[in-house]
């Protein structure tokens, strides 16, 4: 009888390994599927890509974290996938984009107003049980990319606060005084400034090294960031503008995305419905790819909806010998 619960103990025991075991190993990133997601969605930052997904498995896999996951920043010219790339990241790794917390540090230019933001009011003032809109939503679940776009428009003060944040990995609410816990989240601050003169910079460079030298100096002597910014940062990405083809890849991916809202899959676009929409795009921005997705809203849309009315699951978009789109249904009825 006492062999026998002897041997009911062991096998709990190992049944108690096994789990925590697997449990272990739910929290384990796989890079080559990190990378592969993120390509899936970020088109033409290739190298970027292969660099961040290494950094957030080799700190993700630490057993105990007294900063942030990682805090990365995310530099280059608008439109090139900055905030995107956070989105894909966070969706990776925490099961959802919704996880994903955003600050647009325009909003955060003023000192009482931005702190108040973040932290909460004092207590006694209004609205203190409201709690602040960093700390609040962290409380609730502190997994999380929290992305502050924009950096260099934060006041000086929303910089001191950061600093906690990535040096510490803990935030204090003003009014309830609870800290929030930021050593499983990841932080991405993107910034555009300088963009065309750090592209100059850095023309020739390969070596990461002097990129990131030239790319500090640069920050440094126009007084953008402040140098313990930069230096609790752990890695510096400087995004590259999209060349056509790539640009060409995300309509693709965009016309895709568009259907799928629609319950319809894309299997096939003329390539030269393609080069009208980026066309249509370059007549109406100068300034990279941000309203592609309205014009392939308006062109494609209805055909989508017509599609759906029609039963059919698969379209194809071929291209008339005028140019108008031809759009073949399947199954059709
Ligand atoms: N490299 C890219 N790969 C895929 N989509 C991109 C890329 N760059 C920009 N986009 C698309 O263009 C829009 C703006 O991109 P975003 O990532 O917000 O640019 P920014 O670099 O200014 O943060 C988004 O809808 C995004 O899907
Ligand atoms: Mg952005």
């Amino acid at each position: 009888m006492s062999d026998l619960s002897k041997m009911t103990d062991w096998e709990k025991l190992q049944g108690m390994l096994k789990k925590s075991d697997s449990e272990s190993k739910r929290f384990s990133v796989d890079e080559q599927k990190l990378i592969d997601h993120l390509k899936s969605r970020v088109k033409g930052q290739d190298e970027i890509i292969h660099d961040v997904a290494r950094l957030v498995r080799l700190s993700w896999m630490k057993d105990k974290r007294t900063r942030p996951v990682c805090n990365l920043l995310f530099l280059g010219p608008t439109g090139t996938g900055k905030t995107e790339l956070a989105k894909a990241l966070c969706e990776y790794l925490f099961g959802e984009e919704s996880a994903l917390l955003r600050f647009d540090c325009s909003e955060l230019a003023s000192a009482e107003m931005g702190k108040t933001r973040l932290t909460g009011s004092s207590t006694g003032y209004v609205g203190s049980e409201q709690g602040g809109q960093l700390t609040r939503p962290m409380f609730a679940n502190p997994k999380r990319v929290v992305l502050f776009d924009e950096i260099e428009k934060a006041h000086p003060i929303i910089f001191d606060l950061l600093l906690q944040v990535m040096g510490e990995g803990r935030l204090t609410e003003q009014g309830s005084g609870k800290t929030a816990d930021f050593t499983q989240a990841v932080i991405v601050m993107t910034s555009n400034a300088l963009a065309e003169s750090m592209g100059k910079a850095v023309q020739g460079l390969t070596d990461y090294a002097r990129v990131m030298n030239a790319i500090k100096t640069l920050l440094a002597e126009s007084g953008t960031f402040r140098p313990e910014i930069l230096g609790r940062v752990d890695k510096v990405y400087l995004f590259k503008p999209l060349a056509g083809m790539q640009v060409a890849e995300i309509a693709l991916l965009k016309l895709g995305k568009l259907g799928q809202e629609y319950g319809i899959e894309t299997k096939f676009v003329a390539p030269e419905l393609i080069i009208q929409a980026l066309e249509a795009n370059i007549r109406v921005s100068k300034f990279g790819i941000r309203e592609l997705e309205r014009i392939l809203f308006d062109r494609y849309a209805n055909y989508f909806v017509e599609a759906r009315d029609a039963g059919a699951k698969v379209v194809a978009f071929e291209v008339a010998e005028d140019g108008t789109i031809v759009c073949n249904r399947e199954p059709t009825r």
